[in-house]
């Protein structure tokens, strides 16, 4: 899978594909992340792509051509399944999105700042507009890393062990229950015997139990939305 970001900050981007399962993914060929800066598309002496809005209200907007340019310079060298806007105003993002996104070839994300896009680039441009939640952050490439992140570690092969991809949180529409590793027993406080048995039919019950529970207690919108 590639993944080409569009933004204004490539420097800031780049860390967060330096490392863990994500950079493994990468180096291991699975998945492709390149960085596009904005400024390189700009149409005036000093790099600006922003503009002032028609209308007069308050704020800058990221100008049409220059993002323009950029979409259509990357379309005319393959063909893109989405091109994804991050905005506090798109769908909210969930594993089911990231489920969805992980079995597409390329995907563009464009990073927004300032007051967003001009609308035409919405309208012309953009298939998918994501939000990774009810608030507004200073610029999208956290949401684009967000989105990244959450793709590239369930593409086949990024996890080492696969099935733990599967017992994530939200696969199953569950939060995952707890987990132990040793020793059995901590100032007292003991590993659940069940673990310690070896009988896995039961030991998969109990994951499940938990797993029913800790969603109930704390996500039982959960429990509404899924079949458990
Ligand atoms: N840009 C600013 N806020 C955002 C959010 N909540 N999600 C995605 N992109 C954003």
């Amino acid at each position: 899978m590639r993944i080409d970001i569009l933004t204004l900050f490539p420097e800031m981007m780049t860390m967060f594909f330096q490392e863990s399962i994500v950079c493994r993914a990468i180096k291991k060929g699975i998945a492709e992340v390149h960085f596009h800066n904005l400024h390189d598309y700009s149409l005036t002496r000093y790099g600006s792509v922003d503009d002032y809005p028609y209308g007069g209200s308050a704020g800058m907007v990221m100008a049409v051509e220059p993002l323009a340019n950029c979409i259509e310079k990357l379309q005319a060298e393959r063909h893109y399944d989405e091109v994804i806007y991050t905005a506090p105003d798109g769908e909210l993002f969930s594993q089911q999105t990231a489920n969805q996104l992980s079995l597409l070839e390329n995907i563009i994300i464009l990073c927004g700042h300032y007051k967003g896009i001009d609308e035409r680039l919405r309208e012309h441009f953009i298939t998918r507009e994501i939000s990774i939640g009810d608030y507004v952050l200073s610029g999208g490439e956290l949401a684009a890393a967000v989105i990244s992140d959450a793709v590239i570690r369930i593409l086949p092969g990024a996890i080492g062990d696969e099935q733990s991809a599967l017992e994530d949180s939200f696969q199953d529409g569950l939060l995952a229950p707890p987990e132990y590793t040793r020793p059995p027993e901590f100032r007292g406080w003991r590993v659940p015997d069940i673990l310690l048995s070896g009988n896995h039919a039961k030991i998969a019950q109990w994951r499940y139990e938990q797993a029913i529970q800790r969603t109930r207690e704390r996500r039982p919108d959960l429990l509404k939305q899924s079949r458990n």
